[in-house]
């Protein structure tokens, strides 16, 4: 059998995964890391772990496939603006590979775009060649599967819906504009929104004011126990995520919209519903026949970017 390795690299870890051509994992190994280590630092821990785990493959290791936020020219294997991890124009692939004691082929990809790969080849949307990917945790990521192949557009900027501004008064991002959908669908999002609603004391009735600091977990469970700040939190989220999903189906009019994340999976209850709501509100039932919304079934990121390996080898998902 042959392997790849894939690493999604975080804001806050790496996790790492020897995974074999059909997707079982056969070591996985996950760091800590920070923005302030500095790119030097974060590459030496991503190298340690590829180096670790490549001594475990039983036969040919194919290469090593890196999900990262941001915008990431593929081709070249550069991250060129990552603002989540602080990096402008980090030739990734290459200092990767600077870092090792052996030759690997490397490639990098965006996060969600690897997550979308994942998923057709070994997730949720194995057999399904025209879907759409959208990761929530402390960003909103996407990725685009048409015709088998992941779109990147004519800059690598396809599928950032998390940046487009559906309120430029709005709440301020990281990238610089007001109202992105991340700035209410992501982690921090959600908690902003409990602080708007705890400032001006509607709706009524939030025991959140107290009890230590707001996290993201910490509003989900208060919305899961029916708080009321916490639940208009999540149906503001929930109606900005239906928009999204209206602009994919009218684009691209997808059969599968596939849910993940860390707070996409836990808060999938409280967000999709709703969403589909907002989306029968804005597009014609004809577009909706076929779609369905899932959840996300990767056992780990780390998974998702080993099919990058696979798709930049030319390699067709499974049918
Ligand atoms: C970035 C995307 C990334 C997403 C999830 C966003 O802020 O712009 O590139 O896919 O976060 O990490
Ligand atoms: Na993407
Ligand atoms: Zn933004």
């Amino acid at each position: 059998a042959s392997y790849a390795i894939g690493v999604d690299l975080g804001a806050t870890k790496i996790a790492a995964a020897l995974v074999s051509r059909d997707g079982r994992v056969v070591a996985e190994k996950r760091v800590p890391t920070e923005p302030a280590l500095g790119e030097e630092a974060v590459i030496g821990r991503m190298a340690t772990l590829v180096q670790e785990l490549s001594q475990e493959a039983s036969g040919p290791l194919a290469g090593v496939g890196i999900g990262t936020p941001g915008y990431v020219n593929s081709a070249a294997g550069i991250v060129q603006n990552a603002v989540n991890l602080g990096w402008q124009e980090v030739p990734l692939a290459q200092r990767l590979q600077a870092a090792l004691p052996m030759h690997l082929d490397i490639w990098v990809e965006n996060d969600a775009n690897v997550q979308a790969l994942g998923e057709y080849y070994f997730g949720a949307a194995r057999g399904c060649d025209h879907f759409v990917f959208i990761g929530i945790g402390s960003g909103l990521g996407s990725g685009i599967i048409s015709r088998g192949a992941l779109i990147t557009g004519a800059t690598y900027m396809a599928a950032e819906m998390g940046h487009l501004s559906l309120d430029p008064e709005g709440r301020q991002c990281a990238c610089g504009l007001r109202g992105c959908v991340e700035t209410v669908v992501s982690g921090p999002g959600i908690v902003a929104s409990v602080q708007k609603y705890l400032a001006q004391g509607r709706p009524m009735g939030s025991r959140l004011a107290a009890g230590g600091p707001l996290t993201p977990e910490r509003v989900l469970q208060a919305a899961q126990e029916g708080d009321p700040a916490a639940r208009a939190a999540f149906a503001e989220a929930a109606s900005w995520l239906g928009m999204v999903f209206a602009a994919y189906v009218a684009i691209l009019n997808p059969a599968k919209i596939v849910i993940g994340g860390g707070l996409g999976l836990s808060g999938f209850d409280l967000l999709v519903p709703d969403a589909m709501g907002e989306l029968r509100r804005r597009v014609g039932a004809q577009s909706l026949e076929a779609l369905q919304v899932v959840r996300s079934q990767l056992s780990s990121s780390a998974v998702g970017a080993s099919a990058l390996v696979w798709a930049a080898a030319g390699q067709d998902g499974q049918r």
